[in-house]
């Protein structure tokens, strides 16, 4: 039987990084968060209180409630605080050098038995691996924005990784409430692999005047039942986020549908990333 996951850290604390850490809080784990400095650690509590907010207003969680949670987190910057955990998740932007580098780390810090999971979208999981001393605790735990809401989780296995950590982290994901789904280490794993050309066709339709933002996305909801139309999810996700998973799903597979529509290295050039910096292909000032 697999050993049950109770100590839990993240460490990156983005969009993506603190929308897990309120996974883990939320299921009543105990949980240390990572950031680079204090100015991002900051910005990583805003994330946590700024959603835990949200609940409080719908009357989904009490305000000492709220406050229990956010307690159950430890903020740090420190990585050497992560050293009695039973498994860390990393959710650093998505360049292979940084989260290289960051496993190396961790190796030196964490238990010889602690899990190292990583959040990356379309990165090589295996790639990863290969930074540290036990590439068989090393798994792909990749998580869905927004992580407190979308139930999936993918569980990615490379061809060492052991049956005995996919068990763990399968384990723990059903705790956390998630609907896990195990895959192998392709390029975009199941859904970014089935969803990016979708989103980047629909990037190439406002760039050419196919149609306006607005319709394209009225048409996918009103006529797909999809929650929320392509555009309106690009911004989501961030169009930095995007345009870096097309790029390397694009390097990897050479698939035309994810050579990256301009428009979006154009916004992103712009600084105009999508909900976060308040403006991408809508204007949410
Ligand atoms: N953080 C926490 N909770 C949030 C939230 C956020 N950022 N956004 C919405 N919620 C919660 C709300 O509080 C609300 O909760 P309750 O039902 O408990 O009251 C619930 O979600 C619904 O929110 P709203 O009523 O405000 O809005 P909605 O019904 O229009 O849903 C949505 C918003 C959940 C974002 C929905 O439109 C949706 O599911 N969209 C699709 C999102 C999607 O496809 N995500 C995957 C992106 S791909 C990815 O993440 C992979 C990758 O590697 C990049």
């Amino acid at each position: 039987m697999a050993a049950e996951i109770t100590r839990v850290g993240v460490v990156g604390l983005g969009t993506m990084g603190a929308g897990i850490a309120e996974v883990f809080a939320r299921a009543g784990l105990n949980v240390v968060g990572v950031e680079r400095d204090d100015a991002a650690l900051a910005a990583g509590q805003g994330h946590l209180r700024s959603s835990t907010d949200r609940a409080v207003g719908r009357g989904k969680l009490t305000e000492g409630e709220q406050a229990e949670l956010i307690g159950r987190v430890r903020f740090t910057t420190a990585l050497d605080d992560l050293a009695g955990v039973d498994l860390v998740v990393e959710a650093v932007p998505e360049r292979l050098d940084l989260k290289r580098e960051l496993f190396g780390r961790l190796d030196a810090v964490v238990g010889p038995d602690a899990v190292l999971a990583t959040n990356t979208s379309s990165l090589s999981v295996t790639a990863i691996s290969a930074a540290v001393s036990r590439p068989e605790r090393v798994v792909g735990l990749h998580f869905f924005n927004p992580a407190p809401v979308q139930a999936l989780v993918e569980v990615v296995s490379t061809v060492v990784t052991s049956p005995g950590v996919v068990a763990a982290v399968t384990e723990l994901a059903r705790r956390l409430g998630k609907t896990p789904v195990a895959c192998g280490d392709r390029a975009g794993f199941v859904t970014n692999a089935l969803l990016f050309g979708y989103l980047n066709r629909a990037a190439v339709m406002v760039e050419t005047g196919h149609a306006a933002r607005e319709d394209i996305d009225a048409a996918m909801t009103a006529g797909c039942g999809y929650p929320m139309g392509p555009v309106a999810l690009l911004d989501l996700i961030g169009l930095d986020t995007a345009h870096e998973i097309l790029v390397t799903m694009y390097r990897q597979g050479g698939d035309r549908l994810h050579s990256p529509a301009p428009v979006l290295g154009q916004l992103v050039a712009l600084g105009m990333l999508g909900r976060k910096t308040g403006r991408g292909f809508y204007d949410y000032a």
